[in-house]
């Protein structure tokens, strides 16, 4: 299953894409010639990451927190002129500490973005690409979706919905053209530790070196994975090994180890 193929009215797009990971999947994609419309809130960002990549990049500032700024951006894209073949649903956050001294607005915001925005727009730009039997979604779970994490549960919990969502949508979608593969990194250095609120000392000290790997390959690695047609996609040696352990291992048996390790649990 290669991608649908690039075009002038073809479009890729590239939620949080104004930094990090999603910035290297719009740079590559374009790179590949097709159209790539960059959603997130940032307007400078998006400004200069699309001026740099050229007439093929269209920022188009969304709040997806938001219901409404999210249900317009199918006819925003339109207005474009653009028919979306790929969606890359990558803007993500997590919060950092422990439940019981979390802010709930900041919880629920994690929630709209990590989750309710990913089912949001899969279900409204799905129904074109089986229309034309051609599309191809990569959401962007993590390996922490394979097991609890105890000083960012809802993030955990989050990216978990995102993988066993994605594993339902290839069922779903088997035959009809479209494909749906899920991204799992590792700890990648981009700005998502310090908006969760990591220090540097604390990740490097939590995550060993060998599980780090850049954006550029991750983002790769996942455009890889879908053009392949994989399920999921674990980029790194080590992480592709340590992954299906995760997995398998009983909370029970993995918790105290993981509660002593977050940088959270420590601070508290
Ligand atoms: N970095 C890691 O260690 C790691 C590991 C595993 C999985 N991931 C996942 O990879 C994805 C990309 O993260 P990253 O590492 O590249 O982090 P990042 O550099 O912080 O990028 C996060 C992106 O999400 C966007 N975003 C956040 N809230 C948004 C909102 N309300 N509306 C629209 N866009 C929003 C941000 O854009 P604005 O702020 O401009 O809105 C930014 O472009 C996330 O889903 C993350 O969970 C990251």
């Amino acid at each position: 299953m290669a991608l649908p193929p690039p075009g002038n009215d073809r479009a890729a797009i590239v939620t949080g894409a104004s930094s990090g990971i999603g910035e290297e999947f719009a740079k590559i994609l374009t790179r590949r010639g097709y159209q790539v419309v960059l959603v997130a809130r940032r307007v400078d960002r998006l400004e200069d990451i699309a001026a740099r990549l050229g007439a093929n990049a269209h920022p188009l500032p969304t709040d997806l927190s938001d219901r409404d700024d999210r249900a317009s951006l199918p006819d925003r894209v339109d207005a474009l002129g653009l028919v979306p073949d790929i969606l890359i649903n990558n803007a993500g956050l997590s919060t950092l500490g422990v439940v019981a001294k979390s802010v709930p607005e900041k919880e629920l915001n994690l929630v709209e973005v990590d989750v309710a925005a990913v089912v949001d727009l899969c279900s409204r730009f799905l129904p074109g690409m089986v229309d034309r039997q051609l599309g191809a979604v990569l959401n962007l779970a993590s390996v922490a979706a394979l097991g609890p994490l105890p000083g960012q549960a809802a993030y955990a919990a989050a990216k978990a919905f995102v993988l066993s969502y994605t594993h339902g949508l290839r069922g779903e979608l088997r035959g009809t053209g479209v494909v749906a593969t899920a991204l799992c990194p590792g700890p990648v250095d981009t700005g998502f530790g310090d908006a969760a609120g990591f220090t540097k000392e604390e990740a490097d000290a939590a995550l060993p070196r060998a599980m780090w790997v850049p954006a550029d390959k991750v983002a790769k690695a996942g455009i890889d994975g879908l053009a392949a047609g994989k399920s999921v996609v674990v980029p790194g040696g080590v992480n592709r090994v340590s992954a299906p352990l995760f997995r398998v291992a009983p909370p029970g048996l993995m918790l105290p180890l993981l509660t002593r390790n977050h940088p959270a649990m420590k601070r508290r």
